[in-house]
C-alpha cells in the first residue's frame, strides 16, 4: 500500500528550517509558489540561478533570499533541494561541501538515492521528491520516497503526497506522469471535432475543459475500488458513451496506453544515471 496523506495546509513546515534551492527553475518556482500559497513556511534561500527568475522570486514573495553563490545556499541552509537538470549536477555541486545534519532533497529524476547519498557525503539524510508544476495550485502528486517526517510535511496542503514503497515504484510514477501530454491532446482532439462541427472555438473548448474538469472531481472523488464502477457509472447501455468506449477498445486504445508505458518503462531504466535530460523531462 501506498501511503497518501493530504493533511492540514501549512502544518509542521518550519521542521525543515531554512530551505535553500539549488537551481531555480520551472519546478523550484512551482513549489516555492507552492511553500507560500497559504502563507507561512520556512525561510527559503534560492541560488542566484536562473537569475532572472530568482531575483523575482525573492522580489515578489516574502521570506525569499538570493544568495550570492551555491556555496552559500548550502551554508545557509538546514534542508537543501537538488534542482537543476541532470546534466547540470555535476557543474553545480562541483567544489560544494555538505554538512553531516543537512537533509537532501532532490528533484531529480533519475538520480537513485544511493548516487545521491554519494553526491552529497557527509549528509546523511537524503531523499527524492518528485513534485509537477501543478502544485503552484496546490494540486497534483507528490512522490517523496523515503519518507522524511519534516520533508513531507512541508508538503502538506500543496497537494496529493504519495510515498513509495521502493525506488523502482518512484520510477514507475515518474512513467505514469508522462501522460500529461497525451490527456491535452485527447482534450484538443475532442475540441477540433467540436469546431469542425461548426461550434465556436470558446464554447467548444469551454465545453470540454468543463466537463473535463467535473470528470477529474468525481475521480478524486472515487479512488481504490471505487473508481473501477466509473466508466459504466457514465454510460447508458446502448448509449453513446458505451458506445465510443467499444470503439476505442477494439481499436487498441487502451491497450496501446499500458504498452507506451510499458515502453517508457524500458527505455528510462536502460539510461544512465542522472545523464539524459529525456528521463528528467516531464
Ligand atoms: N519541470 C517539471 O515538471 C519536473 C517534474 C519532475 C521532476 N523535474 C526535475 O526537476 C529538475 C529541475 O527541472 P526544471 O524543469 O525546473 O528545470 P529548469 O527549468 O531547466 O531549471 C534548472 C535550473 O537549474 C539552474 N542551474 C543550472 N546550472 C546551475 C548551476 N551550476 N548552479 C545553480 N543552478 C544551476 C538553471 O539556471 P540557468 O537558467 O541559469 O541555467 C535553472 O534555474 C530536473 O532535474 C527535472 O528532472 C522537473
Amino acid at each position: 500500500m501506498h501511503n497518501q496523506t493530504e493533511p492540514e495546509a501549512g502544518q509542521g513546515r518550519a521542521d525543515v528550517g531554512t530551505l535553500g534551492f539549488i537551481g531555480c527553475g520551472t519546478l523550484t518556482e512551482a513549489v516555492v509558489r507552492a511553500i507560500r500559497r497559504n502563507g507561512g513556511g520556512p525561510p527559503i534561500l534560492l541560488s542566484p540561478r536562473s537569475e532572472s527568475l530568482s531575483v523575482r522570486l525573492a522580489a515578489e514573495l516574502p521570506g525569499i533570499t538570493r544568495a550570492a553563490s551555491n556555496a552559500d545556499v548550502i551554508a545557509g541552509s538546514q534542508t537543501v533541494v537538488l534542482a537543476m537538470r541532470p546534466q547540470q549536477i555535476d557543474q553545480a555541486l562541483d567544489g560544494l561541501r555538505f554538512s553531516a545534519g543537512q537533509t537532501i532533497v532532490s528533484f531529480v529524476a533519475k538520480l537513485s538515492i544511493d548516487e545521491l547519498r554519494r553526491r552529497v557525503a557527509p549528509a546523511r539524510e537524503v531523499c527524492r521528491v518528485i513534485p509537477l508544476t501543478m502544485i503552484a495550485d496546490g494540486k497534483g502528486p507528490i512522490v517523496v520516497f523515503p519518507r522524511v517526517d519534516a520533508v513531507a510535511r512541508l508538503f502538506d496542503g500543496c497537494g496529493l503526497v504519495i510515498e513509495p514503497e521502493t525506488e523502482e515504484q518512484v520510477m514507475a510514477f515518474g512513467c505514469a506522469s508522462a501522460v500529461m501530454s497525451t490527456y491535452f491532446q485527447f482534450q484538443n482532439t475532442v475540441v477540433d471535432w467540436l469546431e469542425a462541427r461548426g461550434v465556436d472555438p470558446a464554447a467548444a473548448s469551454g465545453y470540454v475543459a468543463s466537463m473535463l474538469d467535473g470528470l477529474a472531481a468525481t475521480g478524486m472523488a472515487n479512488q481504490g475500488a471505487a473508481r473501477l464502477a466509473l466508466p459504466e457509472l457514465h454510460e447508458t447501455k446502448g448509449g453513446l458513451n458505451e458506445h465510443c468506449r467499444r470503439d476505442l477498445a477494439a481499436s487498441g486504445w487502451f491497450a496501446a496506453i499500458t504498452a507506451a508505458l510499458d515502453a517508457l518503462d524500458r527505455k528510462v531504466s536502460l539510461l544512465p544515471e542522472a545523464k539524459s535530460p529525456d528521463a528528467s523531462r516531464p
